[in-house]
C-alpha cells in the first residue's frame, strides 16, 4: 500500500515540479511533500509502525523518494527561476551575482587625530580627565585668575547661556558669590584644570580633550566650536624644562619626526610665566614658505607656569607645589597633520572630504 503511495507521490511530485514557474511554487511543493506535515514525511513517521524487514524496505524506498524530489527542487531553482518581487513585480534573481558590499563606517578625522593624542600623553604617564562643556563662569574665569571687568576677559569671546527670566531676578537676589556662577559655553579646556585640581591632590599629570565654544565668525580658521587638548602638571619643583621635553617629546610623536619647539614669551592670567610655542614649519622644513608666512615657525600652543592664585584656586598649596599646563587646538593639529587647508572641513559633513580618512 505505502509502495504504491510512494509511486505517486513520486510521480506527482515530479510533475508539480515541472510545471512550477516561480520560486514559490518549488517553496510550496517542498512543503506538500517535504515539509513537517509533508506527504514524504508522513510516510517516513508510519515506519515505525512497521516489522523490521519491511520498515527497512519501505524506508529505503522512501529514501530514495526524498533525495529525487529535493534533487528535482534544485535542479529547477536555478538562476532562471522567476522571483515575486515587493508588490508582486516580476524580476530576475541571479544567485551567481555577487552580493552587495556593505559601507563601513570609520571614524572622523578630528577623532582620530584626538584619540592619537591621548595615546602618545598617556604612554608618558598622562591621565586623561573630562569636564563639562556647559560651565559657570568661575570655572571658566575667576578661578583660572581672570577676575570680573579684567581686560583679559575679551581674550575670549564668550556664549553666555541666557537664563529665563524669573530665574534671573531669583539669582539677583542672591550674594555676589553666586552670581559668578552665570552660566556659559565653556570657552576653553582650561576649567577643567581647577575641577581636577578640586578633587584630587598632586603630584598628577592630566591632559584633557574635548569641545570649546567662541562667539566668533567663522572663516577658514575660525569656528564658533573647535576641540582643545588641555595638559596639567604638578608635582614637586616643575619646571618650565620638564615641560619643554614633554612637548618635544610629544610633538616628535604626533608628526612621525623630529620637530623643533621654541618658546616665546606672552602672557596669560592663569600662568606666570607664560608662553606662546612654536614648532618648525613642517611644510617647508623651517625654510620659510606662505604656510608659515616665511618665518620658518608656526605657533601651535599657549603655556606657561601654573599661576599660585589657579593652584588656590584648585585648594593647592603653591608654597609646597609647582606645575606647567599648556592647550593648544586639536583642529590645528589636524591641519597640519593631514594638509587641510579649511578648518569647516571639519564640520560641514561633507562626505567627499570625510571619506578620505
Ligand atoms: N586656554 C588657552 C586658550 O584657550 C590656552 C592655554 C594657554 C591653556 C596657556 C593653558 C595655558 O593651559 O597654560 O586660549
Amino acid at each position: 500500500m505505502e509502495k504504491i503511495n510512494l509511486k505517486i507521490i513520486k510521480s506527482q511530485a515530479q510533475k508539480e515540479i515541472g510545471e512550477a514557474k516561480e520560486l514559490k511554487d518549488l517553496d510550496k511543493i517542498f512543503i506538500k511533500y517535504l515539509g513537517k506535515k509533508g506527504k514524504l514525511t508522513h510516510i517516513f513517521h508510519s515506519l515505525k509502525d512497521l516489522n523490521d524487514k519491511k520498515r527497512a524496505e519501505l524506508g529505503k524506498e522512501a529514501n530514495r523518494v526524498r533525495r529525487f524530489i529535493e534533487k528535482e527542487i534544485k535542479g529547477k531553482a536555478p538562476s532562471s527561476m522567476k522571483v515575486s518581487g515587493p508588490k508582486g513585480k516580476k524580476e530576475w534573481f541571479d544567485i551567481t551575482v555577487p552580493g552587495k558590499k556593505l559601507l563601513l563606517g570609520h571614524l572622523h578625522p578630528l577623532t582620530l587625530v584626538k584619540r592619537q593624542i591621548e595615546e602618545i600623553f598617556q604612554t608618558i604617564g598622562f591621565s586623561i580627565v573630562d569636564g563639562p562643556e556647559v560651565e559657570n563662569e568661575w570655572y571658566n574665569f575667576d578661578a583660572l585668575n581672570i577676575p570680573k571687568d579684567h581686560p583679559a576677559r575679551d581674550m575670549w569671546d564668550t556664549l553666555w547661556i541666557k537664563e529665563p527670566q524669573d530665574q534671573k531676578s531669583k539669582r539677583n537676589k542672591f550674594l555676589a558669590s553666586e552670581i559668578k556662577n552665570q552660566k556659559l559655553l565653556r570657552t576653553h579646556t582650561s576649567p577643567v584644570q581647577i575641577r581636577y585640581m578640586e578633587k584630587n591632590n598632586p603630584p598628577f599629570r592630566i591632559i584633557v580633550t574635548g569641545r570649546v565654544f567662541r562667539h566668533e565668525a567663522t572663516d577658514a580658521s575660525h569656528e564658533v566650536q573647535f576641540y582643545q587638548v588641555e595638559g596639567l602638571m604638578v608635582d614637586k619643583d616643575v619646571s618650565a624644562a620638564n615641560f619643554k621635553a614633554v612637548i618635544q617629546d610629544f610633538f616628535s610623536k604626533f608628526f612621525a619626526k623630529p620637530v623643533k619647539i621654541r618658546l616665546r614669551p606672552s602672557f596669560f592670567p592663569f600662568t606666570e610665566p607664560s608662553f606662546e610655542l612654536d614648532i618648525n614649519c613642517l611644510n617647508c622644513g623651517g625654510k620659510g614658505c606662505s604656510a608659515c608666512s616665511q618665518t620658518g615657525w608656526v605657533e601651535i600652543m599657549g603655556a606657561g607656569m601654573v599661576h599660585p592664585n589657579v593652584l588656590k584656586a584648585g585648594g593647592i598649596n603653591p608654597k609646597k607645589w609647582s606645575g606647567f599646563a599648556f592647550g593648544m587646538g586639536i583642529d590645528r593639529l589636524a591641519m597640519m597633520k593631514y594638509k587641510i587647508n579649511d578648518v569647516r572641513l571639519f564640520y560641514n559633513g561633507d562626505l567627499r572630504f570625510l571619506e578620505q580618512f
